[in-house]
């Protein structure tokens, strides 16, 4: 790829501000994650399911894929602190404990992340982390995790904490950046689980890697498409080193179709959220796997030169600007390093649609020139676009995710002489197009 000058200086820009976390972790999605508990498993977890999944992982070709780290969930411990107040893996589930865990994850090629709460108990009411914060980080270091999803679940009472939710996640950070200096070794990347209650995407990126924005996804289209509604009003929050967490990916469970399956990913993806698998690999289908191993899709969320998210340009079926759960904005482009725009349309509707955008309404779209189009889901060229796209019967909630890539000027002599011509005039001061109704 050859970046002109002009390129380069749009992408400088986009370099993460002062404000964020870039403590040499995390600079990208932390992904590619595998989650072993939750969403698939629950609390059933034990160290024979995280090994069966990460060798899953390897023979599914996920692995290769790019997703590198398992991490454990909730319910990984005792249910209270050992005698001189340390935490404890649960000795029937994980009887070899955690260092050897995670050394037979290391020697997999996996990283690894655990999980604990700010609060004096974690959501399913084991030990969490409020007041023991140092000694907690660093028994997770000494057990050989990377990193540390942190939850939000029984807070201190205000006369105890005397702090906001901004104090009680920042006392981990701060043990987390403390245990790294004196022990040298990288910090732990951190995963805040807040769920947008204090809207974290106003202060996340200057303590943490992620932040959830949501209350918990649920395997349907619903859910999807509610915490995508939500995202499109907060993009400007992600950047290298910091991002919104859309949550666990609920790809390939529920009730959820191929297309949603499909959709689901593209939004999280090019979002850059982390890509946390959270599907019970002894049971998945190959489709569900080539949708998760979709390498044209992570190749945007990964991409090393572009850290900013994909964001609406029009909302479609919407006015601008409306927050609609169920109707989300449907129209979206970002800035690529193979660009220069990842554009992507979503069928909102419940029912086949054709889907329509003028280049120009994207802002990483150049006026007069015309762009090769690829599609991220066919892996096919799909010939040139010059002015506009349609995209024909779009599935129910489906999606078409496309590359543009500027293919040189377009050809002389168009009319109407501007794609958008509301403003559009010439030297001496006369509009070439009227029949606009806003007066300027
Ligand atoms: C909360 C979180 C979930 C999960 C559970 C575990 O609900 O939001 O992602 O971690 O706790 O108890």
């Amino acid at each position: 790829m050859l970046f002109t000058t002009a390129t380069l200086a749009g992408f400088a820009a986009l370099a993460p501000s002062a404000f964020a976390l870039d403590n040499g972790v995390g600079r990208l999605p932390s992904n590619c994650v595998m989650i072993v508990a939750w969403n698939a498993f629950v609390c059933n977890i034990d160290d024979t399911i995280i090994l069966e999944t990460a060798s899953l992982m390897q023979s599914l070709g996920l692995q290769d894929a790019g997703y590198t780290q398992m991490n454990l969930d909730d319910c990984w411990g005792e249910k209270n602190r050992s005698a001189d107040g340390v935490l404890q893996a649960n000795a029937e589930r994980f009887p070899s404990g955690f260092i050897n865990l995670t050394s037979q994850l290391h020697d997999m090629g996996f990283k690894a992340g655990i999980y604990s709460d700010s609060g004096w108990r974690t959501c399913q009411d084991y030990p969490g982390s409020y007041s023991n914060e140092l000694l907690d980080a660093e028994t997770f270091q000494d057990w050989g995790f990377d990193y540390l999803k942190y939850d939000n679940c029984y807070i201190p009472f205000d006369d105890i904490i005397r702090e906001g939710t901004l104090g009680r996640f920042q006392r981990m950070a701060d043990a987390i950046a403390n245990l790294s200096s004196t022990s040298g070794q990288p910090p732990l990347i951190y995963s805040l689980c807040e769920w947008g209650w204090s809207q974290v995407w106003l202060w996340g990126a200057s303590m943490a890697n992620s932040w959830r924005v949501d209350n918990d996804i649920a395997a349907n289209w619903d859910s999807i498409a509610a915490i995508i509604n939500l995202a499109s009003f907060i993009p400007q929050a992600t950047n290298f080193y910091g991002r919104n967490d859309m949550d666990i990916l609920e790809v390939g469970n529920g009730d959820l179709t191929y297309e949603e399956n499909k959709s689901h990913f593209t939004a999280w993806a090019l979002f850059k959220s982390p890509l946390l698998i959270g599907t019970n690999l002894s049971a998945v289908s190959s489709e569900i796997v080539d949708v998760l191993s979709n390498p044209e899709i992570l190749a945007i969320n990964q991409d090393p030169v572009v850290g900013t998210s994909i964001s609406p340009f029009r909302w479609g079926l919407n006015p601008d600007w409306t927050s609609n759960s169920s109707f989300p904005a449907q129209y979206w482009s970002g800035p690529s390093q193979n660009g220069p725009c990842s554009c992507w349309s979503l069928n909102t509707l419940s029912e086949p649609a054709d889907m329509f955008f003028n280049l120009t309404e994207s802002p990483w779209i150049r006026a007069g020139r015309s762009y090769s189009v690829r599609d991220l889901w066919t892996h096919s060229d799909n010939g040139t676009a010059i002015r506009n796209f349609t995209a024909e019967v779009v599935p129910a909630h489906g999606v078409v995710a496309l590359l543009l890539q500027d293919a040189g000027d377009e050809p002389d002599g168009i009319d109407p002489l501007c794609a958008v011509y509301c403003q559009c005039g010439t030297e001496n001061g006369s509009y070439v197009y009227g029949g606009c109704t806003t007066e300027y």
